[in-house]
Order: C-alpha cells, then structure tokens, then sequence
C-alpha cells in the first residue's frame, strides 16, 4: 500500500476520520506491505496483508447477507474473469462484450489521463486495471469485499507491473475514504449485489468530488425478454444476496443521493447507466 492509498482512507465506521500507521511489519520500498492502521476517532484497528488495507468493520462482517457475498465471490474468484465475460454476461444475462463493457465505463466516467478513479465493488480487477492503464498519471483504486477476488486483482496488476492502481477490502455501504478525492468513478456489475443502495450512494456522492461521472452496469429486474426476466427471479429464489432493482428505481436512488444528469440503455436484463455527482 502506498502513501497515496493511505492519503484518502478513512475509517468506516466515523466518515472522514483518517488512518495513521500504528505498526509497520513489512515495508518495501515506501510501500507498507504488512503492518496496522488505526484510527484516531474510535480506535478500530485494521489490518494491512499483502500490501491491501482491509477496512471491512465488524457492523459488516456481522451481517448475514454481506457473509454470503463473501462466501459466493471468495469461491468464484478463480474463474470468475473467464465465465462472466465468456458465459454468463453474453448468453445468459444478454449483455455487452468485456470490450465495450470497457470503452463505455471509461468514456462516460469521463476519466482523465491524471485523474483518481474508483471502481466499485471491483471484483478480480478486470475494469480496475483497465482505468489505471488509461489514467497513466492518476491513480485507480479498488474496492471489494472479496479478499480472495482482491488478490486476483492485485496479482495481475502485478505481473502487468501496473505502480498507480491500488486496493482496498471494504464494504460498499460503508466507505472508507475521505471526501471530495475521485474524480470518476465505476462500478461494473456490482449493485444488484448490494442490498442497501441508498448508503452506498450516499458514500459515493461523498467520495467523489463535485461534478465527477459515475458509470456502470447492472442486472436489473423486468429488462430483457421474458426467459431473460425469470432467469432474473431464479437467481433472486437461488440467492438471497442477490438484489437486482429495476431500471426506475435506480434512477430514482442515484437522484435522491444528489446525482444529476442521468442517462442509460438496456442490453438484455442489463442497464448501462452513467450519471454525474451534482
Ligand atoms: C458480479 S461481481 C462484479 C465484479 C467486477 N466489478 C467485474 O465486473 O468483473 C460483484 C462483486 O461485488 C462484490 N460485492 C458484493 N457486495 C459488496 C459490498 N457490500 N461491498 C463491496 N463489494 C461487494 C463481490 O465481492 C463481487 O466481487
Ligand atoms: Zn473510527
């Protein structure tokens, strides 16, 4: 983790408070490998392991539905890049190619080559990297509350030896970073997994500075033909976890959080959405 993860942290559990170092185990070079952050506000520690800040708060891992988040990506981690973008997102949800998938969520977040990007519920990095590529003199950061599609994500970095991305173990309801600190932001295939929107939003619209783009992509109830739409209620009966909304309830959670100029498109039961941080 480098100093400038560390820069925009804070604690989850009191918004806006920042992290010092408490203990440093490992470091190599400036970055902490291994070690303790602390915050000052409530005294929560939280570890750091193989160079990843895990922010995720106790309120978190006591819920039910975020264990089965956990539970579901940490055993899909190892194919997930291979089956969701050969299998899953084009024949059973309808879906865009990971290609377009890409130049949409980079084009209408509007990043800049210097900017400070977010993706949302990252999963195995695939779009993370993508946005570090893209912002050569910014900084792409990534956050999931899968360690173990953390450290896919961290591992491929690696080897595409990519120094501005980094990643964070977190709670999308909960975040935990300063205010004001991204200047585009993503989240590809992550809402209908998180049950309570509305806190999420409110985290992303504090987290992003005034006038930022946030795009995505979503499952979404009601969209696409009518196998498309019981494959939808299937996954919903099979997965409790999972939290598909419709297209005009989105819209309506994205406004209420302060985002304005909102604009989308369906692919099969999938929303194509961007809007900007009002
Ligand atoms: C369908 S995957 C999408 C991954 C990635 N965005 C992609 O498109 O390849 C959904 C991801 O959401 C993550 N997730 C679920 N609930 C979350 C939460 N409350 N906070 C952060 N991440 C969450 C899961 O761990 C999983 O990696
Ligand atoms: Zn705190």
């Amino acid at each position: 983790m480098e100093p400038w993860l560390l820069d925009i942290l804070a604690c989850p559990r009191c918004p806006g408070h920042p992290l010092v170092i408490r203990d440093a185990a490992r470091r190599r070079g400036t970055a902490l490998v291994e070690g303790t952050l602390t915050c000052s506000g409530c005294g929560t520690d939280y570890p750091v392991t193989q160079g990843i800040p895990d922010l995720l708060p106790r309120e978190s891992h006591a819920e039910l539905d975020k264990q089965r988040q956990v539970r579901q990506f940490d055993k899909r981690a190892g194919l997930y890049d291979f089956l969701m973008y050969t299998f899953f997102v084009p024949l059973i949800w309808g879906g865009p190619s990971r290609g377009y998938l890409t130049r949409w969520l980079i084009t209408e977040s509007g990043l800049a080559a210097n900017g400070f990007a977010l993706d949302l519920a990252c999963g195995p990095g695939t779009f993370t990297r993508a946005l570090a590529k893209h912002a050569k003199q910014g900084h792409a950061v990534g956050l999931d509350i899968s360690w173990r599609m953390l450290l896919r994500g961290a591992g491929n970095a690696r080897r595409e030896r990519l120094t501005n991305v980094g990643w964070v173990r977190g709670d999308a309801e909960r975040l935990p970073f300063q205010p004001h600190v991204f200047t585009a932001g993503i989240c590809n295939n992550g809402l209908h997994q998180i049950p309570h929107r509305e806190l999420a939003l409110a985290g992303l619209h504090r987290s992003l500075q005034p006038g930022a783009r946030f795009a995505g992509a979503t499952i979404v109830r009601g969209q696409g033909d009518p196998l498309r739409r019981l494959r939808v209620m299937w996954e919903q009966f099979l997965h409790p976890e999972f939290h598909p909304p419709r297209p005009w309830e989105l819209e309506r959670q994205f406004q209420t959080a302060g985002f304005i100029d909102w604009q989308s498109r369906s692919r099969g039961a999938i929303l194509l959405f961007a809007a900007r941080r009002g």
